[in-house]
């Protein structure tokens, strides 16, 4: 489907409903945007059902180094008072091994940006409508079949070196098939039956061919994302509580993952993994946390099990939303120390999801500032805490309580977010900006390029001066 055409239809369905002065919606106009909601979702959603071919979501990342690129990305939710744009044509990348923090206050986009990635925005009401978001995954290398086709051992020399066969193929090691009795069974010739050894990965579950492929999510079927969400891309949610299943013991919902993602893998192995990451994220008594049930153990040990479960499959990108907004100071910290070691041990990128700007100078190595569902400013950590240029990350800056510094009174940015049904079509933070210059009048600004790494969405950075006010 053609995002243009979507992005068209949706200026055109709702042009007759007008909030310009007040949020009152007469039956007329109700009707419009009912009529108009359903046309859009329902053509949105046949979409995402439909039995695409491969070659309509795979692609090609930009840069090789990234992980994820979103691409202009909108999504939006279609309620009965209209649409709201949550995510409205935001870009940014996360490069491979590297945590980007996503800042903003609340309700400028944060949870929909990362929801969008998963594919977890809440249908029907919430779809995306138009953008990409690239997701670099290894896949398995699927026979014709549709079962991943598996990894063998070759017979090797001295040297390590696979064996090759008369045709010059690699000489696949083989073993005889025991019977229950650990005899070797044989065909009707008496010849021992014998099967071929499939190699294991680090973790020793069966290894599969693999591939490198590019999906781009924002076009990808429902049933082709089942297959990468939780395995490729997790996620950490603010409240474990409502994440884990109350009627399941801890060791029951871990192992499901397990026996999900990884072909090959039994009851067994799954329990040794499910213990190893619990182990992994400093639970010393697996076995017997492992035995329990979510309501039996305390908010951070919940928030531990959450991210032992996130990183069972040794997902290449850790999606945390606030993962430390419910913990006390001291478990904050330990949780995100536990986030940062296990995203070197296990080679990840995190997307790091929060309100706490202490976190990202912590934590992050890029940053991006959200406002009213797009980002305003983004850069490096430096970019954004040595040298911020949009007044709201200023703001946002100035109103972190400082550590020995007395003051009457803590900054707070003036004024409110302006309606998410009904946009400005002038600077969004205009109304609450105290450095506005005469060009504010004009459109959205557009997000320039200050450095290689620094962008901003704001009249002054683009060369407008106070002066012209
Ligand atoms: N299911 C939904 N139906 C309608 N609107 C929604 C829905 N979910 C989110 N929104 C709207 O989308 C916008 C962005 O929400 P989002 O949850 O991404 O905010 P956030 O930046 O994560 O905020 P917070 O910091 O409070 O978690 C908000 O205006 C919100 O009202
Ligand atoms: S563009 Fe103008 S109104 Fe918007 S943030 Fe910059 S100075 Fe303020
Ligand atoms: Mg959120």
């Amino acid at each position: 489907m053609n995002d243009k055409t979507v992005l068209q239809q949706i200026e055109e369905g709702y042009k007759d409903v007008g909030h310009k002065d007040s949020h009152y919606i007469s039956a007329k106009e109700g009707r419009i945007i009912a009529r108009a909601n359903s046309r859009i979702v329902s053509r949105l959603e046949k979409n995402k059902k439909r039995k695409a071919d491969e070659s309509e979501y795979v692609t090609e990342m930009r840069d090789p180094n990234n992980i994820v690129e979103f691409d202009d990305l909108h999504t939006y939710f279609f309620t009965d008072s209209g649409v709201v744009k949550s995510v409205d044509g935001v870009s940014f990348e996360i490069p491979q091994g590297s945590v980007v923090g996503v800042v903003g206050e609340s309700g400028c986009g944060k949870s929909v940006t990362s929801l969008s990635l998963m594919q977890l925005v809440q249908a029907p009401q919430g779809q995306i409508v138009a953008g990409s978001i690239r997701f670099r995954t290894e896949d398995f290398l699927y026979g014709e079949d549709g079962k991943p086709i598996p990894l063998y051992e070759y017979v090797r020399d001295e040297d390590g070196n696979p064996m090759l066969d008369e045709q010059g193929n690699p000489t696949v090691l083989t073993r005889p098939v025991l019977d229950k009795k650990g005899n070797p069974k044989r065909d009707k010739n008496g010849d021992p039956i014998v099967e071929k050894v499939q190699a294991t990965d680090a973790d020793g579950f069966p290894a599969f061919r693999r591939v490198s492929k590019t999906y781009d999510v924002a076009k990808m079927p429902a049933s082709q994302m089942r297959k990468i969400r939780g395995k490729e891309i997790a996620m950490i949610f603010q409240e474990p509580m409502t994440s884990l299943n109350p009627v399941f013991t801890v060791g029951n919902q871990m192992d499901e993952v397990v026996l999900l993602h990884v072909p090959g893998a039994t009851r067994e192995s799954a329990k040794a993994r499910s213990i190893e990451m619990l182990r992994l994220v400093g639970i010393a008594e697996g076995e017997l946390v492992y035995k329990k049930y979510p309501h039996e153990l305390s908010g951070g040990m919940r928030q531990r099990v959450m991210i032992a479960m996130a990183l069972s499959c040794n997902p290449r990108l850790i999606i945390a939303d606030e993962p430390t907004t419910a913990l006390d100071v001291t478990i904050q910290a330990q949780i995100l120390e536990l986030l940062k070691s296990v995203r070197e041990k296990i080679n990840g990128s995190i997307m790091l999801i929060t309100h706490d700007l202490g976190v990202i100078a912590g934590m992050a190595d890029y940053v991006v500032v959200m406002y009213a569902g797009r980002i305003v400013e983004k850069g490096t950590v430096e970019d954004i805490f040595d040298r911020p240029l949009h007044p709201y990350t200023v703001g946002l800056q100035k109103s972190k309580p400082v550590v020995n510094q007395k003051t009457d009174w803590l900054y707070s940015i003036p004024g409110q977010v302006p309606n998410p049904i009904d946009m400005p079509d002038y600077c969004y933070f205009k109304d609450r900006c105290q450095s506005c210059v005469a060009a504010c009048n004009g459109e959205y600004p557009p997000l320039v390029k200050v450095s290689d790494t620094h962008y901003v969405a704001c009249y002054l950075a683009n060369g407008a001066k106070e002066s012209d006010k």
